[in-house]
Parts: structure tokens; sequence; C-alpha cells
């Protein structure tokens, strides 16, 4: 698939680089790119020889949020059509039912952080910024920011984030639990792939089982959450990893998982 903002590529070990590719702009996101990451996200969902994804700038800026330029004549129409339709791309990259790791280098706003918080785990390099500096545009997050930032930090930390429009550096991001991990620029694709590695050694099904059961749980309250995970847990034993991870346990070898 050929797509004019992004490159996506896929590795021997199954970790696919879905990176974004507009650096004029640091990344912004306009409704073609968040369209086409839906498209990336769908082929990436399907691909059974992908196991893991990484989202990135590179090199660059992971991405300074929304299309300022291009949302700054739009009324609240055109805004609740177009745009909220095609914000589906953020979701169709929190439902690929694989490890997505979120690589980030330079700035991260706004829809360029709420593009991070789709994804399972963040790392970012020393240089990452992050904020949610919408509310200085007289507009609010609408990517998920005032729903997916308060589920992993805190309500009251979101909202000085969301609030202030101000700009944390991965220090402070580290300290209220917004990064998995802070790494030497230089380092940053390594060490995101380390991370896909260390998930994509167990079997997939088991991934894919993991990942919604802690999705649909934060939707949910936690007697449906526990019965979805009881369901997903007892269905892992219809798979042959299951039967390879207990007997290799038994064995004391090292299990094969094939993702059956
Ligand atoms: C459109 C953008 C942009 C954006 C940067 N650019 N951010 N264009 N939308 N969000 C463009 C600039 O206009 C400029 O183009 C080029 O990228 C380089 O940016 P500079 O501002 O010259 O760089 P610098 O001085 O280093 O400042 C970097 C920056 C600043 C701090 C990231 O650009 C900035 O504050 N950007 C806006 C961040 C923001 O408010 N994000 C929230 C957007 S609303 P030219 O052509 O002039 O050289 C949002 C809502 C989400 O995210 C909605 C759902 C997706």
């Amino acid at each position: 698939m050929e797509f004019k903002y992004l490159v996506v590529e896929t590795d021997e070990e199954g970790i696919a680089l879905l990176r974004l590719n507009r650096p004029e702009a640091k990344n912004a996101l306009n409704l073609e790119l968040i369209a086409e990451l839906g498209d990336a996200a769908d082929m990436l969902a399907r691909d059974e020889k992908v196991r893991a994804v990484i989202v990135t700038g590179g090199e660059g800026d992971f991405a300074a949020g929304g299309d300022i330029k291009e949302m700054s004549g739009k009324y609240a129409p055109d805004m609740l059509v177009a745009y909220g339709a095609d914000l589906s791309g953020f979701e169709k990259i929190e439902r690929i039912p694989k490890p997505v790791i979120a690589a980030v280098n330079g700035y991260a706003l706004g829809g360029g952080t709420e593009l991070a918080l789709v994804c399972d785990m963040i790392v970012a390099s020393e240089t990452a910024v992050f904020g949610m500096p919408e509310i200085t545009l007289g507009i609010i997050p609408g990517a998920g920011g005032t729903q997916r930032l308060p589920r992993l930090i805190g309500p009251n930390r979101a909202k000085e984030f969301i609030f202030s429009g101000s700009f944390y550096d991965v220090e402070a991001c580290r300290e209220m639990g917004l990064v998995n991990k802070v790494v030497p620029a230089a380092d940053l694709l390594e060490e995101a792939k380390k991370l896909a590695r260390r998930c994509i050694r167990n079997g997939a099904v088991a991934l894919a089982c993991a990942k919604a059961c802690v999705n649909e749980g934060l939707n949910t309250d936690l007697y449906s959450g526990l019965a979805y995970e009881r369901k997903c847990f007892s269905l892992l034993f219809s798979t042959e990893d299951q039967k390879e991870g207990m007997a290799a346990f038994k064995e004391k070898r090292k299990a094969e998982f094939k993702g059956r």
C-alpha cells in the first residue's frame, strides 16, 4: 500500500515501523494523514507477518498536533461531520490486536500526544516534549485527550495538562506515568524494538487477548471486566500455544509459540 504521509516497513522479526513523514509541518496531523493512519492500522492488523508495531516520527518530531492551518477556517458543522468521523484513524491504531509502541522524539503536542496515547506503551527520547496546547487555541483536545489521559495519569494531573496547555519534558512525563521509558535519542528505535521483542516472544493469541482485556476493562466496571477476562482466560485453553507453553514449562525448555 502506498502512502503520501507515512512510511511503513516490516522487518524480518515481524516488527512493523509506522513512520509519520510530513517533516515540513512537524508531522501535523491533517485529515489525509489521519485517514492514512487508519488504512495502515487496518493493513497491519490483518498482516499475519506483523507481530508488533512501532509508531514514530523517526529522528524528527513525533507530531505537533492536528493541522491548525487546515482547521482554522472550519465551523462546527464541518468539524462534526468531516473531522469527527475521520478521527477513527486513532481508534484503529488502538484496536490493532498486537503490541503497539510509540517511539517519541521531539514534539508530541495535542493530537501528537493523543496519538501516543492510543499506543499500548510509550518510549520517549530525552529530548521529547509532550503537551496539549489546544486550550491556547481556544479549543480542547479532540482525539481522545480528555478521556485517555485521565485514565492513564489520573484526573488531577490530566486537568493540569489540559487546562494549562503547558509543554512537559520527559522527566516530568515519566514522573506522572505518561511514558514507560526514557532513552537517549540515538537509541530510541532500538529501545522500542527491544521492548517489542520482549512482548512478541510470547504467543500472539494470548497477547491479543491480554490487550483486549486491558482496553475493554478500562471502558467498563470491574465485574464486567473480570467476566470478560475470565472468558478470554478460559478460551486460551483451546489454543496450541497454551498446550505448548505449559508443556515447555514441564519439560524445562523454551516454548515455541505459533500464534495458534
Ligand atoms: C500546522 C504546523 C503545526 C500544526 C507546526 N506547524 N505545528 N502546521 N499545524 N499543529 C508548521 C509551522 O506552521 C511551520 O510551517 C513548520 O511546521 C515548523 O514549525 P515552527 O513553528 O516554525 O517550528 P518551531 O518554532 O520549532 O515550533 C515548533 C512548535 C510550534 C512548538 C511545535 O510549531 C507549535 O506550537 N505548533 C503548534 C502546536 C499545537 O498547538 N498543537 C495542537 C494543535 S490542535 P511554516 O510553513 O510556517 O514554516 C490539535 C487538536 C487535535 O492537536 C485534533 C485531532 C487531530
